[in-house]
């Protein structure tokens, strides 16, 4: 057993929850204060072994993949507590276990096999940049029919050899990379609502007309220029 339900389980409840951050980070807690090193929060609408949300840690790279959990127990209070951590890295992934740790209450529980969560939910090196649609030298090619790719929907093509996703919000056409910047997720079989479209790997969220993560706006996808004519979609690529 890989535990991929498990994993994919904890996505889906993160990506239909609202996230509450009632702790930034640097705020102080418990006596002696501790600052927390990173946002603290919870999912509203679940319930915790407190009788409290879920809470969740939320790291620098973006998104709301549940990259680690990290499992507590307070033998005083009686309480099992699991928290989730979103888009951390490895080494925020040892901050938040020390933060729960006094005591030997925590242990991290990281998600894939070692060696492939040096740093979860951050992107390569390089792959986060944004290649605005501007500029490009490209030519407009061809990429789907206009009456194919209705409101609310999108699309994966290739467009000259390049896999290209893309959407169209509310009759405006707009195209971006297929390529998700977290592990490669193919954004064009992703979910669209509104000018947002989410990953159907780990759910991160991009906005479309930008190709900027909505959670950290440093991160993102190329977007490249489209226009319509004669009801086709054409796309400007290299
Ligand atoms: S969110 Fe992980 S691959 Fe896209």
């Amino acid at each position: 057993m890989d535990g991929g339900g498990f994993w994919s389980n904890l996505d889906a409840l993160v990506a239909s929850s609202r996230i509450v951050v009632d702790r930034p980070r640097g705020s102080r807690h418990g006596h002696p204060a501790v600052a927390y090193p990173y946002d603290y929060g919870y999912l509203a609408g679940t319930i915790s072994g407190d009788g409290e949300g879920v809470d969740v840690w939320i790291g620098s790279g973006g998104g709301t993949a549940v990259t680690a959990v990290v499992c507590t127990v307070d033998r005083s209070k009686r309480d099992v507590e699991l928290k989730l951590l979103l888009g951390c890295s490895a080494a925020e992934c040892e901050a938040i276990l020390a933060f729960h740790n006094s005591g030997d209450r925590g242990v991290l529980v990281v998600r894939d096999r070692p060696g492939a969560v040096t740093a979860p939910g951050v992107p390569p090196a390089g792959s986060g940049r944004i290649p605005g649609p501007g500029g490009s030298m490209g030519e407009f090619v061809r990429a789907i029919a206009a009456a194919d790719l209705p409101p609310g929907s999108c699309a994966e093509v290739r467009v000259k050899d390049k896999a290209v996703a893309l959407y169209n919000v509310g009759g405006a056409f707009y195209a971006s990379s297929n390529t998700c910047v977290h592990r490669g997720g193919p954004l064009g079989q992703g979910m669209l609502e509104g000018a947002v479209v989410m990953c159907p790997w780990h759910a991160w969220t991009f906005d479309v007309t930008t190709g900027r993560s909505t959670v950290n706006p440093e991160l993102g996808i190329a977007t490249f220029e489209v226009k319509v004519e004669a009801g086709q979609v054409l796309v400007k690529v290299d």
